[in-house]
């Protein structure tokens, strides 16, 4: 019996992540940027034991579901096959934040999983290589690998070999938080975000301008980051949410992640950097709206927040994936 312990912070796209170029592999059809959340863990132990018959599933104390006790045994399949391995195992993942909320809870557990299972097989590997793993999991998984702000690469190869992230260094890391507006209760989640992005690419009259936009607003985002421009990352992130937001309402049928609630949370953001506050929005496949704002003003912003969402958590930025035998 071998076993494995990973934590890993989920992240937050700044610039998104929406559409493949291959949907097998989740290639990516464009690049993107991401902040890793300290306050979003998951704590994955990954167990190959010769005992069992199948792959076991645990999340949150519960026994898991078959689709996604499915999705973690095809994924252990890429790791036995590397690893020469038959034996099945025992998963126990718990998240330190709402996982039904729909908060990034994919790119934490891919994340979490590719390091502890690959460790548990003994397999050695590279950041990089633990980046193109996680990727299989769950696009967003990639970036979770690494701490602070994050550079996803689209890549062009066919085998996905150029299409990992890395880590940017910014003078920005240090000063800024991710405040997180839950909005619950209303509707039931719609669209995942895998069959979303796929029907945006379909359908969206709006796609392929979207897909020229991306590569527009990752220059200036990284721009933003090499000069320590915190407004101007700022902007870019909540115009970029919007972009992809805009090409999800255009599909056809519509994809609608926004509640009231969430267009409650979005003015109150333009209301906040009216009076002066730093505060800019951005929104995944759900209805939270999650503000990147500065060390100085995040909680003047949290308490801003508090009266519209039902929960409020304030992030500071985490560090990268971390593994113990
Ligand atoms: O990694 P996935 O398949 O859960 O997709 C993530 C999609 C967004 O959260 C909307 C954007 C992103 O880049 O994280």
């Amino acid at each position: 019996m071998s076993t494995a312990t990973a934590r890993a912070c989920a992240n937050i796209a700044l610039v998104k992540y929406w559409g493949k170029r291959d949907a097998e592999q989740n290639l990516p059809a464009a690049g993107s940027l991401s902040l890793t959340l300290g306050a979003l863990v998951t704590e994955t132990t990954v167990t190959f034991d010769p005992r069992l018959s199948t792959d076991e599933l645990v999340l949150d104390g519960a026994v898991a579901g078959p689709a996604e006790t499915a999705r973690t045994s095809g994924f252990l399949d890429l790791i036995r096959a590397e690893a020469k391995l038959a034996t099945r195992a025992r998963v126990t993942s718990t998240n330190d934040f709402p996982t039904a909320s729909g908060l990034a809870s994919s790119a934490s557990g891919f994340a979490a999983l590719a390091v502890a299972a690959s460790t548990a097989a003994g397999l050695v590997t590279s950041p990089r290589q633990l980046s193109i793993l996680a990727r299989r999991g769950s696009g967003s998984a990639a970036r979770s690998v690494y701490g602070g702000f994050v550079r996803m690469h689209a890549g062009h190869a066919t085998d996905g070999s150029d299409c990992y992230a890395e880590p940017m260094t910014s003078s920005l890391t240090e000063g800024v938080r991710m405040v997180i507006a839950i909005v619950g209760g209303g509707a039931p989640k719609t669209h995942g975000s895998r069959d979303a992005m796929d029907h945006t690419a379909k359908t969206s009259p709006l796609y392929q301008a979207w897909l020229e936009l991306v590569p527009h607003d990752l220059a200036a985002a990284e721009g933003a980051l090499s000069s320590g421009d915190l407004v101007a990352l700022g902007t870019i992130a909540e115009a970029n949410a919007l972009a992809m937001h805009a090409s999800a309402i255009a599909a056809r049928p519509a994809v609608i992640y926004w509640q009231p609630t969430t267009l409650a949370l979005l003015a109150e953001v333009r209301a906040l950097r009216a009076r002066g506050k730093a505060a800019w929005a951005t929104m995944d496949a759900g209805p939270h709206v999650k503000v990147l704002t500065s060390t100085g003003d995040a909680e003047a912003v949290a308490a801003a927040l508090r009266p519209i969402a039902s929960e409020v958590i304030v992030s500071a930025p985490g560090g990268p994936v971390s593994v113990s035998t």
